[in-house]
């Protein structure tokens, strides 16, 4: 066959190859059989030096030209198949305008949080500051300072998550006390604080108990702090949570870092004291503990008990929580269930 045949032939065989390819891979290895360093067209022009030299120009010539060709038909047919996958990408990628919207969902503020922002703007308002303890406190600031030395039986009550043997996961926030007493200076006025947050104890977890809870500690040292100080201030506040017509009476009680010590009931709100289920047919629900700064505490801070005195308070916000809005299982306030979470939204200020 003459040369000239051949690389007409070439030319065909090749077109009609890349008509027939049916995908971009195909294409490739087309493309290197045909215009490749072993490709014919290729060898054809490497073995110019047997070519007689007036016949040399016009093989070049031709073996070009058919490059060209198969060139500029392997870059249309590439074309062809990137066009093809776009469409099939933008086919596939349509988005439906008409399709009804995603509805997004909002959530509400937890009640306990509720309870928790609506007493600290309430404090804030009569002049306390908001401090925040530690939850991982050490047994000194939890019990050594707050007058409960390690065989005090009191710390019965309080077993706890020990970590080591000093650091604990606090029972209580009335260590936040001792923490707030060391610092304070008194020359620059009264101290008035209230402390929030998370505390630990062993417990049963069953409708009315957690091992874990929040508590508000409150703590107001000055000269001259007396008892009818401490009973207005729980009176005041148990008003604005639990309702203005609210009655509220102080009982005697005990606790290491208070002397006196009492525990403050309010009427109930649900049957206004005459009797029912919520206040066990007693007319009274208990809802706080307090009472005036014991002398220890104030001299284990460094603070001279003879020139100043005060008191102290200590409630649960669970049980703040669990009153104000009748919920019956405290482990609701800590299963995350958006059932139980939204009917607070309309609780929210
Ligand atoms: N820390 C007490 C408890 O966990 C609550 C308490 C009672 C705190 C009386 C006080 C207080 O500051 O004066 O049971």
């Amino acid at each position: 066959m003459d040369l000239f045949d051949r690389i007409n032939k070439l030319k065909e065989e090749g077109l009609d190859q890349i008509k027939q390819a049916e995908n971009q891979k195909m294409l490739d290895k087309i493309r290197v059989e045909l215009m490749g360093r072993k490709g014919e067209l290729t060898k054809i022009l490497h073995s110019m030096k047997d070519i007689t030299p007036e016949n040399r120009p016009k093989v070049g010539q031709e073996v070009n030209q058919v490059r060209d060709i198969l060139q500029k038909q392997l870059d249309e047919a590439k074309d062809h198949f990137l066009q093809a996958v776009i469409a099939k990408k933008l086919e596939e990628e349509k988005i439906d305008v008409t399709l009804p919207g995603r509805e997004g969902h909002l959530g509400s503020k937890h009640p306990i949080n509720i309870i928790l922002d609506d007493l600290e703007s309430y404090f804030i308002g009569m002049g306390y500051e908001v401090v925040q303890g530690p939850e991982i406190e050490t047994d000194h600031y939890c019990f050594e300072m707050m007058n409960l030395p390690k065989d005090h039986p009191a710390r019965d009550m309080q077993a706890t998550f020990y970590i080591d043997e000093e650091d604990l996961l606090r029972t209580q926030t009335s260590g936040d006390q001792a923490r707030v007493l060391e610092k304070h200076d008194f020359s620059k006025g009264p101290l008035k604080m209230v402390g929030p947050g998370k505390v630990y104890r062993r417990d049963d977890d069953d409708a009315t108990h957690s091992h874990q809870f929040q508590q508000m500690e409150g703590l107001v040292v000055d000269k001259n702090v007396t008892m009818s100080d401490l009973k207005g201030t729980l009176e005041m506040i148990a008003k604005h949570v639990f309702g203005q017509d609210r009655k509220t009476r102080l009982r005697p009680s005990y606790f290491p870092f208070t002397e006196p010590s009492v525990e403050m009931d309010v009427s109930c709100f649900n049957c206004n004291g005459k009797g029912c289920p919520i206040c066990k047919y007693t007319g009274w629900i208990e809802v706080l503990g307090a009472g005036m700064v014991h002398p220890n505490v104030l001299e284990n801070a460094g603070v001279d008990s003879t020139v100043y005195g005060g008191f102290a308070f200590g409630l649960g916000l669970d049980r703040f929580a669990i009153l104000k809005y009748g919920i019956s299982d405290i482990r609701d306030f800590y299963t995350n269930d958006v059932r139980f979470l939204e009917q607070f939204r309309k609780e929210e200020n």
